[in-house]
């Protein structure tokens, strides 16, 4: 082996091609860094994908062993993840060294050629779990002329959006957690409005709240229980449930409260890590943005959407796992948590 044959350098290092350095353009300096920043991106949204087509596939798994290897290599990988969306955050400081006009130098160049048509960073949202039907202005991703994808692009992204996402096997793992299983609580049925933790942990929530989050417990009702309460818009019944089910959400609180239990840490670990993918998604769309506007003013983008207003709405919509994060909200102090039952943490591995 020789380190350039085995890296692809010769076919890597021959990838940058700037449009202004072509016979008959006036060379622009920054088109090198503005190709390089590009392909570095691509380069770790692959190896982004390849972390989530790992936990996508375990997941994938008829049964999944939460005390397994598997799960916690899912973990691990997730926790990969984060480390390169920090990185990929860091770098939009470098594009920020070109100053607007340095790009206006070939910016005309480039139309209507965009970041946009990331094939990947769609990939990449649709394995996550974002549909085409909740993006913002999502006729632009249906575009196959000026701006939008080719045909094929546009075919392996929907491909992708049709498949099973992480936020769906997600929801399934959660799902089936056994946590309030009758076999643990000594009860005929386990409806859970009815359920003695639920009932129990209703009771300390409800009691917690301070007389402005009193309407708390309507939210709390609905999230958990499907509890339609007619102060609750539509909108708000989307905002506070949509994409995940209140038997996941429920398992996922659990987990959340339980989490000092050794046997939840991976769990809770996965769930957290999803979270922190979903802050650093949306920190990296709030860089672009700043640095957009920075760069381009009010015009509009070479992707031929309205530019920074197009990236407004994607950063205010495109939250995927916004329903975990908000869990926050329904959390009690950590000495009020119901004890449990002696069955349930010997099943789970852990004793009093
Ligand atoms: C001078 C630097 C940049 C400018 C002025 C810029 C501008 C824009 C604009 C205006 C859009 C909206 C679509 C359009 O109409 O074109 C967009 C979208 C996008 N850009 Fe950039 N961009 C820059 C650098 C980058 C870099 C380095 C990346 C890295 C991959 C990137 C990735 C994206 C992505 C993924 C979208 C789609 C975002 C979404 O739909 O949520 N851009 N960009």
């Amino acid at each position: 082996m020789y380190y350039g044959t085995y890296l692809g350098l010769d076919k890597v290092l021959n990838s940058q091609h700037p449009v202004s350095f072509e016979k008959g353009n006036e060379p622009a300096h920054d088109e090198m860094l503005f190709i390089i920043i590009h392909q570095a991106y691509e380069l770790w949204f692959k190896q982004i994908l390849f972390e989530l087509d790992y936990a996508v596939k375990i997941f994938q798994q008829e049964l999944i062993n939460d005390n397994s290897e598997d799960l916690n290599l899912v973990r691990h990988r997730l926790r990969r993840v984060i480390k390169i969306w920090e990185l990929l955050n860091q770098q939009v400081n470098i594009l920020d060294t070109m100053t607007p006009m340095d790009f206006l130098a070939f910016r005309n160049l480039l139309t209507p050629s965009s970041g946009f048509q990331s094939k990947q960073f769609r990939l990449i949202e649709a394995l996550l779990g974002l549909p085409l039907e909740q993006r913002h202005q999502k006729d632009y991703y249906k575009r196959t002329n000026e701006g939008g994808f080719t045909q094929q692009d546009f075919q392996t992204i929907s491909s992708a959006e049709s498949q099973t996402n992480l936020l769906v096997l997600i929801n399934n793992w959660l799902e089936r957690m056994p946590f309030f299983e009758s076999r643990y609580w000594d009860i005929q049925n386990n409806e859970a409005i009815n359920h003695p933790f639920w009932v129990r942990y209703r009771h300390i929530y409800s009691g917690g709240l301070t007389e402005r989050e009193q309407a708390k417990i309507i939210d709390f009702d609905y999230v958990f229980f499907e509890q339609q309460d007619e102060s609750l818009s539509e909108a708000d019944q989307f905002i506070l449930r949509s994409s995940f089910s209140p038997a996941a959400l429920r398992a996922a609180l659990f987990i959340m409260l339980y989490r000092d239990f050794p046997v939840f840490q991976s769990s809770y670990q996965i769930l957290d890590s999803l979270i922190e993918i979903d802050h650093l998604l949306s920190s990296w769309r709030h860089k672009h943005l700043v640095m957009v506007r920075r760069m381009i003013g009010m015009r509009v983008g070479t992707g031929n959407t309205s530019g920074s207003g197009y990236l407004e709405g994607a950063l205010n919509k495109h939250y995927i796992y916004r329903e975990l994060s908000a869990l926050s909200t329904y959390l009690i102090e950590r000495n009020k948590l119901p004890h449990l039952p002696e069955s349930l943490t010997r099943d789970l591995g852990y004793r009093l």
